[in-house]
């Protein structure tokens, strides 16, 4: 292979990654000048902490749907043939309302609270929330992108799917744990 065919996949994956990189430090400047707390709707729910908990935990039961049919899509689920094409559509699926979900928590966090470096764990939380939406712009990205290696596309959906449960465990799992599963 020419040099040229070598650097142009480095090139593609450094670009993806730089989106991801941009979006996820975006989010985190703006969470930083959004000077909150600030008091917002909780609709049905008994606090706006609620509201986002169950938001954020259908968007974890929609990220299992996503690592179980994205295996099966790769061949590594024991005992399961061919892929239908439903797999494929459930995955698609699935994912964009995982996402569309998530919008509204994130929107919440960062215009309720913003960027929060008060304790170790609401920092972690901050952090992970701004990597997530940067590793799923880069996955998008790797999607449409034919110069990538084939690892690239699992990598990033792996790294969307653990910065994930990392911003729920530190958000969700913790509020749960404080006042009990209830609305
Ligand atoms: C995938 C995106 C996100 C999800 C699903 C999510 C989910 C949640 C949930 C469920 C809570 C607990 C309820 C509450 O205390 O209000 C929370 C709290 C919080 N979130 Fe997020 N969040 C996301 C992104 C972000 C981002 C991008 C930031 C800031 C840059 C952020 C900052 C915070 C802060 C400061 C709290 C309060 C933590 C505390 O005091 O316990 N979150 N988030």
């Amino acid at each position: 292979m020419a040099s040229t065919d070598l650097a142009r996949p480095r090139r593609a994956a450094v670009a993806v990654v730089l989106a991801g990189a941009a979006v996820a430090v975006t989010l985190g400047v703006l969470g930083s000048v959004s000077n909150g707390p600030r008091e917002l709707p909780a609709w049905v729910f008994s606090s706006t902490q609620s509201l986002k908990a169950w938001l954020a935990s259908a968007v974890a039961a929609l990220v299992v749907v996503q690592l179980v049919s994205a295996l099966w899509m790769f061949g590594k689920l024991p005992g399961v043939g061919a892929v239908p094409r439903a797999v494929k559509i459930v995955h698609r699926v699935s994912g964009a309302l995982a996402f569309v979900v998530s919008l509204p928590v994130a929107f919440y966090c960062l215009y309720g609270f913003g960027f929060d470096t008060a304790t170790p764990r609401t920092l972690a939380h901050s952090l992970a929330g701004c990597l997530f939406y940067g590793a799923f712009t880069s996955k998008m990205l790797a999607l449409r992108s034919a110069r990538l290696p084939g690892w690239t596309v699992p990598v990033l959906g792996g790294t969307v799917l653990t910065v994930f449960v990392l911003v729920w465990a530190l958000s969700a799992l913790r509020w749960f744990q404080l006042t009990g599963i209830a609305l």
